[in-house]
């Protein structure tokens, strides 16, 4: 690649500390158009005050009534950076510059994110993606700077998946299987319907999001790395290379109720004890098959009917697979299949597997991950390649135009918790990285 990743060996702080030197140099001593990090910052902190939880963190589910004050927010930031603000059916929020609607004879460069987030998420995942969005566009803008085609960031609905994963950008790259949309529920069995029509949308219209063909020129998304390899390597930027595919699966084993007490250990069919064995036994499987770089997680478990003195007549949880590799995920998918299945047989209970939502590993295009990598010599910063273990927005874009993503270090690799974080100057970077790469792929 064209810009040098720190040395493997080398101590991190050094080589980060030059690497600073060299963009404060870049940033200060030419006059290169920047973002402002006191606007961008004073933006996620705004931001972070819908459903902020008493000891940090927050908790924004996609439609909820704390998400939708923080669209109608983002929406006013929008204009008041004097961009143009729009919402489509699946309840995706885009600002243009330049653009405000997509069509397919006028290609627009996006980048965007998320503003939903996780029960006890942090503060950037997602939001820094819209926000850096948001402030490089009002930035570009202010200075005029020079570019052929028109900009827009987006804010994706429920990339968390509450609902239904990727939900937003998948309606709008025409991957959303409309005729499910019905049956789409929470964990806790809330229905998609129910909850979008609270926020005043109709999720039947969602599939009227599908950007005409042709209509986004290129995307690029920038995101909180969410693990410790840019910190621990001393690199301040990411430049991604794919992005994993994720599947999950609810798993339901039914044995039989029966008294806790009486019942003799040999003769019971306990539903939850099948899913317990196979929680454990498909990590070890994941393990052992994953050639090394995939992960599984049992995040979900409910026992009915759920007291101390029944045994449990039923075991569900909700299994969740990912890898860079789209046949070993096949693969791995049809060995937990018949694991669930012999387990369930030895344990005498009966097994259902129901596909919740699976998606592709996506590959970020060349021309992309090229542009980050001369915005990050523009700035005098060092990156280095790397995939991307969470699933992000950008890999449905990546099946319609040419997609890329920016990663910037987590502090000690944390997220998906209410701590998640990331130094502000580490955050000023990759807004800067960000901005310039839209200008390169806008020019
Ligand atoms: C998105 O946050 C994911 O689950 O990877
Ligand atoms: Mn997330
Ligand atoms: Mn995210």
């Amino acid at each position: 690649m064209g810009v040098q990743a720190s040395h493997p060996g080398a101590s991190p702080v050094p080589a980060l500390r030059a690497s600073v030197t060299r963009f404060r140099k870049a940033i200060y001593s030419t006059p290169v158009i920047a973002i402002s990090p006191a606007r961008l910052r004073s933006r996620v902190e705004a931001l972070a005050r819908f459903g902020a939880l008493p000891g940090g963190g927050v908790t924004r589910p996609c439609w909820s009534p704390q998400h939708e004050k923080a669209r109608a927010w983002l929406l006013e930031e929008i204009r008041a950076a004097g961009l143009e603000p729009w919402v489509d059916p699946a309840g995706n929020v885009f600002g243009g510059l330049g653009a405000r609607a997509f069509a397919a004879d006028a290609p627009v460069v996006l980048t965007g994110s998320h503003i939903d987030t996780v029960p006890e998420g942090g503060i950037l995942d997602g939001a820094l993606g819209v926000l850096a969005g948001l402030e490089a566009l009002q930035a570009i803008r202010e200075a005029n700077a020079a570019r052929r085609l028109p900009l827009a960031v987006a804010a994706w609905s429920d990339e968390e998946g509450r609902y239904g994963s990727l939900f937003g950008s998948r309606a709008f790259c025409g991957k959303l299987d409309v005729a499910r949309v019905e049956d789409m529920a929470a964990v806790d069995g809330e229905r998609l319907v129910d909850a979008m029509a609270r926020a005043g949308f109709d999720a039947r219209r969602a599939g009227e999001a599908k950007a005409p063909t042709g209509a986004v020129a290129a995307y690029v998304e920038l995101h909180i790395e969410q693990g410790p390899r840019l910190e621990e390597g001393g690199i301040p930027i990411g430049v991604v290379t794919s992005i994993v595919g994720v599947r999950r699966s609810k798993i339901v084993f039914r044995g039989q109720a029966d008294h806790a007490g009486t019942t003799p250990m040999d003769r019971r069919r306990d539903g939850f004890l099948a899913a317990a064995e196979y929680a454990l036994k498909a990590r070890d499987l994941v393990v052992k098959h994953g050639g090394g770089r995939s992960v599984t997680n049992v995040g979900v478990v409910h026992v009915h009917p759920g007291v101390s003195n029944i045994v449990p007549a039923r075991g569900e949880l909700v299994h969740e697979m990912r890898s860079a590799d789209a046949k070993t995920l096949e693969n791995l998918a049809r060995r937990c299949a018949s694991l669930a299945r012999r387990v369930a047989r030895r344990r005498g209970v009966s097994v259902e597997i129901r596909p919740m939502s699976a998606t592709t590993p996506a590959i970020c295009a060349e021309r992309v991950q090229a542009a980050i990598e001369r915005a990050c010599a523009t700035l005098g910063l060092g990156g280095t390649r790397l995939y991307s273990a969470a699933g992000h927005d950008a890999q449905n874009l990546a099946a319609v135009t040419d997609a890329g993503m920016i990663f910037v270090p987590s502090k000690g690799g944390r997220s998906h918790r209410v701590d998640e974080m990331s130094d502000w100057d580490a955050i000023e970077r990759g807004a800067n990285v960000l901005l310039h790469t839209l200008l390169a792929l806008a020019a």
